[in-house]
């Protein structure tokens, strides 16, 4: 199948549910947008939500390239693996500005529509630079979360700071973007958005950057108004799946949970810890019944799961020897 657009059979008098929509932001690229939204999808699945989920980045196309890589693993492996339901908004392709922008705004609400109505959730994945498309996405937020590589280079995505006062010289062009979408959305529909900046591949190697960087985000949070996710560490497991689009959380699933490291532990601990900070109670819930049920699992089988320690938290530099689907299922990076 060449076009990633993986369901459209939803029925325009579906009851509206009013999903929570949550927009995977920052105009800078590589810098985890993609690796945080794919994990967010899979875990609302994984947890019993439905989930509905939108690119945006229709150059990069790296969330469809990823669910289409999991449709196809589940056809070759025949396993089951919850989906979300996907669409794919395209850039307009008029030439006239004011044109193009009306016509994305109308396949954006369009695309929207047809997948918040019956969905818990709504993720959308956006592209690494500032596009008509993505300003409207952060307008119809919930919740935006920004990741940032752990380093000061990264900072300048939320505002210039002066290395050695930490005074913030002036905020970004994407954090004033983003408050002038919170005064879009408040205009268009009284709703609020919640901004939440999260610390990506953070290395336990450089203590004095770590420690800079928790000062630094945590004066900007006071300052720009967003609050501060736990963040996930540098981790092979998080990348290494995306050919076959699965996660962490597929493998606990598809083994169940027999013979994980901790290093997988540590990681769906860091997965869980960013959708608490949404702090819907709804996940909340979930996440503590599928611990009471992984309790039930553990204690049911001997010898007891590893406990998790500091070191599991630590960077890996050497791939996960953790459990796979299959045997002889390929593992490789993600591009
Ligand atoms: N926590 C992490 N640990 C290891 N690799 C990561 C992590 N987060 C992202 N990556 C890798 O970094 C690269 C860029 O991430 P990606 O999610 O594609 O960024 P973006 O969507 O912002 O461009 C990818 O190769 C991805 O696999
Ligand atoms: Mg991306």
């Amino acid at each position: 199948m060449n076009d990633p657009v993986l369901s459209f059979a939803v029925p325009e008098t579906a009851p509206m549910k009013k999903a929570h929509v949550i927009v995977l932001g920052n105009e800078k690229g590589g810098s985890g947008k993609t690796t945080s939204g794919m994990h967010l999808i899979i875990s609302l699945l994984r947890l019993g939500f439905s989930v509905g989920s939108m690119d945006i980045d229709s150059r990069q196309r790296s969330l469809s390239r990823y669910l289409e890589n999991r449709r196809q693993t589940m056809l070759k492996e025949n396993v089951p693996l919850p989906q979300p339901q996907h669409v794919v908004v395209q850039k307009s392709p008029f030439g006239v500005v004011s044109e193009a922008e009306e016509d994305e705004r109308e396949r954006f609400v369009r695309a929207l529509a047809r997948i918040a109505g019956v969905n818990d959730f709504v993720v959308i994945d956006s592209p690494g630079n500032d596009t008509h498309l993505s300003r409207v996405a952060h307008a119809y937020a919930d919740t935006v979360i920004t990741p940032i590589n752990d380093s000061f280079v990264d900072l300048d995505v939320l505002a210039t700071v002066d290395g050695q006062t930490m005074k913030i010289i002036k905020p970004s062009i994407y954090s004033e973007m983003v408050w002038e979408q919170k005064l879009a959305r408040a205009k268009r529909d009284g709703g609020s958005i919640e901004w939440i900046v999260m610390r990506n591949r953070l290395s336990n190697i450089d203590a004095k950057n770590k420690r800079f960087m928790t000062q630094a985000t945590q004066e900007l949070s006071r300052r720009i108004g967003f609050r501060v996710a736990p963040g996930f560490s540098e981790r092979v497991i998080f990348r290494e799946m995306f050919l076959q689009g699965l996660t962490v959380l597929d493998i606990m699933e598809t083994t169940g949970g027999g013979s994980l490291s901790l290093s997988h532990i540590a990681a769906r601990q860091e997965v869980r810890d960013l959708l608490k900070t949404l702090r819907i109670k709804a996940i909340d819930d979930h996440i503590a019944r599928a611990r009471e049920d992984e309790e039930d699992k553990e204690s049911a089988e001997a010898p007891a799961a590893p406990v998790l320690t500091e070191s599991t938290a630590a960077t890996e530099t050497t791939p996960a020897a953790g459990p796979r689907l299959t045997q002889d299922a390929p593992v490789e990076m993600a591009s």
